[in-house]
């Protein structure tokens, strides 16, 4: 079942959203060349809980870090560890937070010193993937063409899409239904006033195809070249959409 959500649940998923906003600022200041990924986790769980939230990554099904950071060609989960952050990585941060119960699910891939021209440009199409998803976005419109416009832009552009993630309902739960992928999966399921979804392309470089590292957690690209992730919590209105945690 779909949940809609009620004035007071979306009041809290608009402060969880917030929360989130500042937490990714906080670890975004910290990025930069030398500094470890664990440092980085650390300083989200630090801030995490200065705040008063909790965060929904650590021990989820396991998970050993409050956020989850990927370099590179990992498209998601890599886990913070001792890696120190070099010059010319593409750093993802996705940040899961919850705020008296209900969650917040964003994410940014951060440039680091001399990133090559194309990887650049991988990112923030990724970005703009989002907004061309999302603009779609209002009560009565079909689940699946958020994906139909994700996956135009990215292939008009060349890129692949990555199909085996896809974005999600979110609230009381971190992955609540629907699915939303990024892509159109043929679904006629309809997004109704009060829905919150997370909205989060996954864009390779080179081919579509990935793999789960050995530590099996991390997923990456098959072919070895970069992948961007973008990803915002979004609340369904009539009208349109309100995105709760920044951009
Ligand atoms: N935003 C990530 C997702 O939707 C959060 C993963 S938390 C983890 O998959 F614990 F599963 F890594
Ligand atoms: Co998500």
């Amino acid at each position: 079942m779909i949940s809609i959500k009620s004035p007071r649940e979306i009041e809290l998923m608009r402060e969880a959203g917030k929360y989130n906003q500042l937490v990714m600022q906080e670890i975004a200041k910290n990025i930069q060349i030398g500094v470890t990924t664990k440092r980085l986790d650390e300083i989200a769980y630090k801030t995490i809980k200065k705040y008063g939230c909790e965060p929904s990554c650590l021990g989820y099904e396991g998970f050993p870090a409050s956020v989850c950071i990927s370099l590179n060609d990992e498209v998601v989960h890599g886990i913070p560890g001792n890696r120190k952050i070099k010059d010319g990585d593409i750093v993802s941060v996705d940040l899961v937070l919850s705020y008296r119960g209900y969650h917040a699910d964003a994410t940014r891939t951060f440039l680091v010193g001399n990133v090559p021209q194309e990887t650049k440009e991988l990112v923030e199409n990724t970005r703009l993937a989002f907004y061309e998803g999302v603009k779609v976005v209002k009560n009565g419109t079909r689940i699946r063409e958020i994906g139909a416009k994700i996956e135009k832009f990215a292939h008009h552009h060349n890129y692949a899409v990555v199909e085996d993630l896809v974005g999600h309902g979110i609230g009381t739960d971190m992955h609540e239904e629907p699915d939303v992928p990024n892509y159109d999966d043929g679904s006629n399921i309809r997004l109704k006033t009060g829905m919150v979804i997370a909205i989060e392309p996954m864009i390779n470089l080179g081919k579509k195809d990935v793999y789960v590292d050995d530590n099996d957690w991390t997923i990456k690209t098959w072919d070895g070249l970069p992948s961007a992730h973008y990803e915002n919590t979004v609340l369904v209105t009539d009208t349109g959409y309100e995105i709760l945690t920044g951009d």
